[in-house]
């Protein structure tokens, strides 16, 4: 059963730490706050939370203590900074990293006697405490557990495992797919736009196909776990014709191809390589083999 830690601490009150401090205050928790530039807590310190005088007295006062620092290596300079302090104490790092920063800064805790969850937040500030906010977590388990409670109010929450590297691992690759998205959302809007087309008239009607297009990615994700290209409507060399078309329509635009060269160069290869009746989902060995 999950108890709700008394006590929360927030470590980094920038745009995030300080909707999550606001979150937690809005539910009641006591809340103990510690910025870097003190200024950033008086609303919060107004609106009932306690002022720590440096990190290590506020993880100190934390039964549960959530870090939400620039990036990993404040994170781990603020939390070295206050070692003595960390002994005990259940550590959530919310703070954006790649897998081995949320691991050597587990192992660190483990050595200074602290339990570590790592946190990847799917959420704005704005969002944070919403339906809208989702947040991954991965390594101690028993630290999901005790502060889940606690943790849900935040967004919801979602275990994946016990290596404090899995919520990283899933992040980043989940935001290389969104800037994939955003790269084509940009090139779609040149095209439109040079073509006397507003991206507001366009944006509705893209939703839409894309949505419509998303549960392709499904099937594409079973062929790719699978390694079994053979099946599909949709082969690389029909892509390949496709892309050709389009480059071609936006250079006549006057938009250069720089988003969409690489995805070709990807499917290029793959033909190249005798495999253009398979699917488009086969361009992932493109990248597999480039590593
Ligand atoms: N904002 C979002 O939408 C969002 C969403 C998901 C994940 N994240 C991640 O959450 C983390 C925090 O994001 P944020 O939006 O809150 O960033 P932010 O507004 O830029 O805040 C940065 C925080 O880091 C502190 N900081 C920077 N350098 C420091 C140093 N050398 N020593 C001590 N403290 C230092 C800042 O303190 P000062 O106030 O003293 O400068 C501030 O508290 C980032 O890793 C971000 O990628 C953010």
């Amino acid at each position: 059963m999950s108890t709700t830690p008394e006590h929360i601490t927030v470590i980094g009150l920038g745009n995030l730490g300080r909707a999550l401090a606001e979150a937690f205050l809005r539910h009641g928790h006591p809340t103990t706050v510690w910025n870097r530039n003190a200024d950033k807590a008086e609303a919060l310190v107004a609106a009932g939370a306690t002022e720590a005088a440096t990190a290590a007295e506020a993880i100190a006062a934390g039964d549960l203590v959530i870090v939400a620092l620039l990036d990993s290596t404040v994170a781990r300079q603020v939390l070295e900074g206050a070692a003595d302090a960390v002994a005990g104490r259940a550590l959530v790092n919310v703070t954006s990293g790649g897998p081995e920063h949320a691991r050597e800064l587990a192992a660190w805790a483990a050595e200074h006697g602290a339990e570590y969850l790592h946190g990847a937040v799917y959420a704005v500030p704005q969002t944070i405490g919403t339906t809208e906010s989702s947040i991954s977590y991965s390594g101690s388990e028993a630290v999901h557990q005790r502060g889940q409670a606690s943790l849900d109010l935040l967004g919801k929450g979602t275990f994946l495992g016990a290596d404090a590297g899995l919520a990283s691992s899933y992040d980043v690759a989940i935001l290389a797919g969104m800037y994939g998205m955003i790269g084509g959302f940009l090139h779609a809007t040149a095209m439109a736009t040079a073509a006397g087309i507003r991206a507001t008239e366009l944006t509705p009607m893209l939703l839409s196909w894309l949505s419509d297009a998303f549960p392709a990615l499904s099937t594409f994700a079973e062929e790719i776990d699978g390694g079994a290209y053979s099946g599909g409507e949709s082969s690389l060399a029909m892509n390949q014709a496709g892309l050709t078309t389009i480059i071609r329509a936006g250079q006549g635009l006057g938009v250069p191809a720089d988003t969409l060269l690489p995805i070709k160069e990807l499917i290029d290869r793959q033909i190249a390589a005798g495999h253009g009746a398979a699917s488009l989902s086969r361009a992932v060995e493109s990248l597999r083999s480039a590593a």
